[in-house]
């Protein structure tokens, strides 16, 4: 027999739970200290801040205006007490800060300009409304710094594509959160969404595709019979890439290769190991056309990459590398004298070959290459860092050989998977996701050392967009498991506590709601099944 715990006594076990035991800020800070009493934050407070600090300072103001609706004066001179204080302190950890609100002073921030941007995110989150122009902030100070350096979050835009002014939405979210690194997929077999002036054909072709599948595939072969595509301009690039440095975020772009690139096939057929003609793809799935590892295709790819490059300063240059079939390289004569003359074993190692030569260009330039977990098999590429998506074993393989490592495991990682039952949820890719299961992940594998574990920059969730043809459906698949994902490269992994976090992110829905954003409720929490509970006879 269950016997239901009352609701209303939950919600005040709850409240209860979130007023003693942290603070309302996602990801949890690293150590926070309450102080007594409030601070009360209106019209009348000063923003003060460093000179190195003013952007940070004049980004604070204007979210005040938009989010709280209160418009605040800055000063040049310190002013003794009712202010907002940016402090420039470089001594602190890298993007590290530190934060004292105290009733009648006001707000301290300390930090390099990063830092103090994190620090003004955690006011944010801390100020909530008291009436009409006057917000009250719990005293108290932090000292919070972000467990990894690399914490990322992806969109493919090539299966569906999202206008400028949702990317920046997407960049908002990711800050709030204290996300940097933004993997922007930006080609596939699908659609190329990238303007390259070298070859227009992949705006005029590689760009478009004639329809979409209907359905799941491969079950379904239904399709909406409605030419779809796009692409982002270098101009709207680089309004992206501003807009993200202004945040703190790094873009990374993805350009797929050698695999995922029917639709560039399908513009320039050259490339291909066979003489096509080939269509940008209108299902879901892989394909055996891949790039064909000749002279013209390297000479593509290295125009391609240095039009990339000039667009995105970012150190970093995703090239793909995932799900290269070798059909196609078998059959080919262009390919199978690659693997001759290089003395190569095999398709593998063509495939390494491949990413080494793309690594040594990219290399040249300054600049060096993430690859997804497949670019081990064959030889890694001397410089590469790998992103381990089919688990672990690819990541932790890669550390264990001194490579850096980034961690996007599918079973935890992968928010186009179900959130729950999937009758009752919006058609998936599959697998299953629930919000505890990202929560519960550490990127530091037990099996590496401490000297293996230096190569773990951190962990990115990746949002495949084959089934979320709209923003409406990535805000869904997206939140709540963002603010997990938060927590996961954020937070010290021994203050990490479900249900604490679950207190926090009720009071960060509701923000998202108030901004329209369509995110999927939590789950209703059942109580405690009774048959824990010892029952007397
Ligand atoms: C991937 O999910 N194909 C990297």
């Amino acid at each position: 027999m269950t016997r239901a715990v009352p609701l209303a006594l939950c919600v005040i076990a709850a409240a209860h739970g979130a007023a003693v035991q942290s603070l309302p800020i996602v990801p949890r800070p690293a150590v926070v200290r309450y102080l007594n009493g409030i601070f009360l934050l209106d019209r009348s407070t000063l923003i003060y801040a460093d000179p190195e600090a003013r952007p940070v300072a004049e980004w604070f103001s204007g979210q005040m205006r938009s989010e709280f609706g209160v418009a605040m004066d800055s000063t040049t001179e310190a002013p003794p007490r009712n202010a907002v204080r940016f402090l420039l302190d470089t001594s602190l950890p890298e993007e590290g800060y530190r934060l004292r609100i105290e009733p009648r002073n006001g707000i301290t921030i300390l930090g390099s300009p990063a830092g103090l941007f994190y620090g003004a995110q955690s006011v944010l989150q801390l100020t909530t409304a008291r009436g009409h122009s006057t917000f009250v902030l719990p005293a108290s100070e932090i000292q919070d710094q972000p467990r990894f350096a690399y914490r990322g979050l992806h969109l493919d835009t090539s299966r569906h594509m999202f206008p400028v002014d949702f990317l920046k939405r997407y960049l908002d979210w990711m800050a709030r959160y204290k996300l940097n690194r933004f993997h922007w997929h930006l080609t596939d077999d699908q659609g190329w969404r990238i303007e390259i002036r070298k070859y227009p054909r992949l705006m005029e072709v590689a760009s478009m595709r004639k329809e979409t599948l209907v359905g799941h595939a491969p079950q379904s072969t239904k399709s909406d019979g409605t030419p779809y595509g796009g692409f982002y301009t270098q101009e709207q690039i680089r309004e992206v890439v501003a807009y993200a440095q202004e945040r703190f975020i790094t873009v990374i772009p993805e350009i797929d290769m050698p695999g995922h690139s029917l639709a560039a096939m399908a513009a320039y057929p050259e490339l291909a190991c066979t003489e096509g003609p080939f269509e940008t793809a209108t299902t879901w799935g892989g394909f055996k056309d891949v790039f064909c590892p000749k002279e013209t295709t390297f000479q593509f790819l290295e125009n391609v990459l240095t039009e990339v490059m000039e667009l995105f300063p970012s150190r970093y240059i995703h090239i793909g590398g995932d799900e290269v079939e070798k059909d196609r390289w078998k059959e080919s004569t262009d390919a199978q004298d690659v693997i001759r003359r290089e003395g190569l074993k095999d398709e593998s190692e063509l495939q390494s070959y491949f990413i080494r030569r793309i690594e040594q260009f990219v290399n040249s330039k300054g600049r060096r290459i993430i690859g997804w977990d497949e670019i081990l098999e064959g030889g890694l590429a001397p410089d590469a860092t790998v992103m381990s998506w089919r688990g672990e074993d690819g990541g932790i393989a890669a550390a264990r050989q001194g490579h850096d490592v980034i961690m996007t495991p599918g079973a935890y990682l992968y928010f186009d998977h179900y959130q729950g039952d999937r009758k009752k949820e919006p058609l998936a890719i599959g697998g299953m996701l629930p919000l505890e299961n990202v929560y519960s992940y550490n990127p530091e594998p037990a099996v590496l050392n401490a000297e293996e574990k230096k190569h773990i920059l951190g962990a990115q969730a990746n949002l495949w967009t084959e089934y979320m043809a709209d923003t409406r459906q990535v805000e869904y698949m997206l939140f709540p498991r963002l603010l997990a994902l938060a927590e996961v490269v954020w937070s010290p992994q021994e203050t990490r506590n479900y249900r604490d976090f679950q207190n926090r992110v009720t009071p960060q829905l509701a923000r998202l709601k108030r901004q329209g954003v369509n995110y999927r409720p939590l789950d209703v929490q059942r109580p405690r099944s009774s048959k824990r509970v010892k029952q007397h006879p």
